[in-house]
């Protein structure tokens, strides 16, 4: 974050003022949105990611409605004083015929404070339409997962460099809130963040964003795979795990455990 950035405009308001620069992390269960709210993270986004860092699953778009309500009722179960953004799943608002507006409002009803969206071509509609409905909607541009055919960084060439800077102003004009870059040069994600009126949260864009987030498995050290360059390990519970699962297991075959104080008598 640069120091002379304009940002005095670029609040958050989502059940309470918001000031960046923005911490946002993802969350899909009640026990991560607990330890996350406790921590004070700004924003807690129920991403839709979870289909691969928590269910195993190979593309995002193998979650619907069902299961990210689901999982946003649990985060928002632990998520007490942060607020909830949810993505909206592929098939609530991407294919011709989706009700956008009715799922979003599913996720509103919850508890949720916005929804995402990733872009596509009638994004600017959804977007609108959604707006007009009373909902609040954070958009996402450079690499969108849902219809993404490939995980390489986006925007590195003039053309597609130019069509994310129009998409993230029409998803601004269309009235989002806020924008998450997704793996962009972070040059592009400085001259994005310059030229909208609303925040950026990047993911792999950089340092000059309004806001950062990552999902929370990455930086945690869960994910047992390789990590994308951008994610920072802050921890490395994965392997934590480890070693306390086979010091229990070791404790068990020996004995060990339960010992007395762990006896009711
Ligand atoms: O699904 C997700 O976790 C996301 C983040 C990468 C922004 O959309």
């Amino acid at each position: 974050m640069l120091s002379n950035h304009p940002l005095s405009d670029k609040s958050i308001f989502l059940e309470r003022q918001l000031s960046p620069p923005f911490a946002m992390l993802t969350a899909a269960d009640y026990p991560t949105a607990v330890w996350l709210s406790r921590a004070g993270v700004d924003l807690i986004l129920v991403g839709d990611s979870l289909a691969n860092v928590e269910l195993g699953l190979a593309s995002t778009t193998q979650v619907g409605m069902d299961i990210m309500l689901h999982h946003a009722a649990a985060v928002l179960r632990g998520a007490k004083d942060t607020p909830v953004i949810v993505d909206m799943p592929f098939d609530a608002y991407q294919p011709e015929g989706s009700d956008a507006l009715l799922n979003a409002r599913k996720f509103i009803d919850l508890g949720c404070a916005a929804v995402k969206v990733e872009w596509f071509s009638r994004c600017p509609q959804v977007v609108r339409l959604l707006c007009d409905g009373g909902i609040k909607v954070m958009g996402h541009v450079g690499l969108t997962p849902q219809t993404a055919q490939n995980f390489n960084v986006r925007g590195r060439t003039q053309q597609e460099a130019e069509g994310i800077v129009r998409q993230s102003l029409e998803l601004e004009q269309s009235g989002c809130f806020a924008v998450v870059l997704e793996c962009v040069p972070e040059s592009l994600a400085q001259r994005i963040t310059a030229v909208l009126r609303i925040p950026s949260i990047g993911i792999g864009a950089g340092r000059f964003c309004d806001g950062q987030v990552l999902v929370t498995n990455d930086m945690l050290g869960l994910n047992a795979g390789k990590l994308p360059r951008f994610v920072k390990p802050y921890a490395a519970l994965g392997e934590a795990t480890v070693a306390a699962v086979q010091a229990y297991t070791k404790d068990v075959h020996s004995a060990v455990f339960p010992g007395p104080e762990q006896t009711y008598r």
